[in-house]
């Protein structure tokens, strides 16, 4: 692992958190960073419903079967992409923005010293289903994934997960 590089590999998944509230700054520092993902033709399709309130997170948590840890985060954040300002309309680009956007905002957390966990929505109809109704998403709305997240009451430690197996030069 290249030192310069740390702090990507130091992003783990963190799923139980300290009982201490994330400051707002600190919030919005996460969500600059998170808008700063790479956007196909600079679209920036995604929306973010940052969630505080313990009893809407564990609304959220119970239509997420692998997010029970979200009910006992102190904030979550959805990331939804907006159908009508994306590339082309295209859900794939919708997809991939959204990926890089929820990347971006899991490594800004890790690098503030907080910790985040991806929760998968998209492609789940149920899971996507729970979200549009909690929330009254609009049509065009399409939530991709939830972030669990919080002050880290673990610490895995960094890791790279390379195989050469996986790796191909100039050719298949
Ligand atoms: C699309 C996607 C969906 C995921 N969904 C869940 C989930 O529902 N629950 C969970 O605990 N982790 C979830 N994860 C986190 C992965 O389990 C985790 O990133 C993976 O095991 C690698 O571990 P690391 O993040 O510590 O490097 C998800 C990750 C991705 C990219």
């Amino acid at each position: 692992m290249n030192p310069a590089l740390a702090p990507l590999f130091a992003r783990r998944s963190i799923r139980q958190y300290q009982a201490k509230p994330v400051p707002d700054p600190v919030i919005q520092d996460v969500i600059e960073a998170a808008m700063a993902a790479p956007s196909a033709n600079a679209k920036d399709p995604w929306e973010i419903i940052v969630v505080r309130k313990p009893e809407t997170l564990a609304q959220i948590a119970a239509g997420l079967p692998y997010g029970k840890m979200l009910g006992h985060a102190p904030v979550g954040f959805v990331v939804c992409g907006n159908l009508q300002r994306v590339n082309g309309q295209h859900l794939s680009y919708l997809l991939q923005d959204c990926s890089a956007c929820i990347e971006n905002l899991l490594l800004a957390l890790s690098m503030l010293g907080l910790g985040g966990v991806w929760l998968g929505v998209h492609p789940r109809e149920d899971r996507i289903a729970h979200l549009k109704q909690l929330f009254h998403l609009p049509e065009e709305i399409i939530p991709i994934g939830v972030i669990s997240a919080g002050y880290p009451a673990e610490t895995p430690p960094p890791r790279t997960r390379f195989n050469a197996a996986h790796l191909h030069h100039e050719q298949w």
